[in-house]
């Protein structure tokens, strides 16, 4: 049998192919357990309860074919050290336009030439490319920003929670887990308080478009904007630097190597955009795991002192990140 990084390949694939970790954002044909059952894996019925399925799989088929929306094939991987062992191999990459022929390039999903310095942000490089971006965006998240971060989530939690406690009701997602990170986000980067309106309309955009196939198009003027208006930003404080995460990544130099404008626009996206849909989720997915474990969360409200485990077992339990996209291609 083939094996993919030591893992067992049930589907004798001998062609180099597309792997592994994905992240769905369209609904995909699952090639079943016996060959002939098919689930949407990302339909909201399938994602209330994914994790029987999951259980199945890991216990019968710890490596898994799909079909994606465009026809190409992935494999699902649920195994804990078959997904370590996946993402410690480096023959799995991030970065798909260094490993994919251009054939394959070709048949990938089309997105505008303008967007690339989005796309290409830290998260989808590797090996040498990684480590330098890294190393720059490390100068700017010092001690003194994260403790700053602290204190402005503790103050800021507080005013959402005066603000609920006056209605006397919540929507926990539109009143405290969305407004939170997007607002720090935008704070800790230097955005305007005018404007930071606007960054919780592209944030949301940003969801759009990775949320279906059209959803790009849909949120191309959305993203354009943001965009323009990121590119503005750099450019002003280039000309008058501040006290802003923006200002420190400008100004980050390692070896006399520094991040260019478009390096600049991607890691913002990338902060607004990694930051973001995983803390709205993870708030959401851990207020109702606790809502489903009364004693657990009876256990915690007693016992403050084990916020910081619980948090770890929420993150566990069920993560705001369910396929979290990886790899890429290797030969077996
Ligand atoms: C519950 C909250 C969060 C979770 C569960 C989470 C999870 C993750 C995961 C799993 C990765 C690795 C993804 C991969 O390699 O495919 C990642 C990377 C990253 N995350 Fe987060 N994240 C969270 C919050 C944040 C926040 C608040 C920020 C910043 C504002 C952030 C910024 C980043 C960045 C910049 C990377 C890329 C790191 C690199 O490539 O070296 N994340 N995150």
């Amino acid at each position: 049998m083939a094996t993919v990084g030591g893992i067992a390949n049930p589907t004798g694939f001998a062609i180099p192919i597309e792997c592994a970790i994905l992240h769905f954002s369209e609904p995909v044909l699952v090639f079943g357990l016996s060959g002939s059952m098919s689930v949407n894996i990302t339909s909201p019925v399938f994602k209330a309860d994914p994790f029987p399925f999951y259980a199945r799989l890991r216990a019968e088929t710890p490596v898994f074919t799909v079909k994606l929306p465009d026809k190409r094939t992935a494999w699902l991987i649920t195994r804990y050290d078959d997904v370590v062992a996946v993402l410690k191999d480096e023959r799995f990459a991030k970065d798909r336009f260094k490993v994919l022929s251009p054939g394959q390039l070709a048949k990938q999903p089309w997105i505008p030439e303008s967007f690339m310095p989005l796309v290409h942000n830290m998260l989808d490089r590797d090996g040498a490319d990684h480590v330098r971006l890294r190393a720059l965006v490390h100068k700017a998240f010092t001690p003194r920003v994260v403790e700053q971060m602290r204190l402005r989530i503790e103050s800021l939690t507080n005013k959402l929670f005066d603000a609920v406690e006056r209605r006397g009701k919540m929507d926990l997602i539109r009143d405290f887990a969305l407004p939170l990170p997007t607002t720090i986000i935008a704070e800790v980067l230097g955005v305007d308080p005018r404007d930071r309106h606007k960054f919780h309309r592209w944030s949301s955009s940003m969801l759009v478009a990775t949320s279906s196939k059209w959803g790009l198009l849909r949120a191309l003027p959305q993203i354009m904007a943001f965009m323009r208006y990121i590119r503005k930003l750099i450019r002003s404080r280039c000309a008058v630097p501040r006290d802003d995460l923006i200002t420190m990544l400008i100004q980050a130099e390692e070896s006399g190597d520094k991040l260019s404008e478009d390096e600049l626009l991607a890691m913002v996206f990338l902060l607004l955009f990694a930051g973001h849909e995983t803390t709205v989720n993870l708030i959401g997915n851990a207020t109702l795991a606790l809502l489903g474990h009364p004693r657990e969360f009876e256990k915690l409200r007693r016992d403050p002192a084990l916020m910081k485990s619980a948090v770890e077992e929420l993150l566990r339990f069920d993560g705001p990140l369910e396929t979290p996209r990886s790899a890429l291609r290797v030969r077996i």
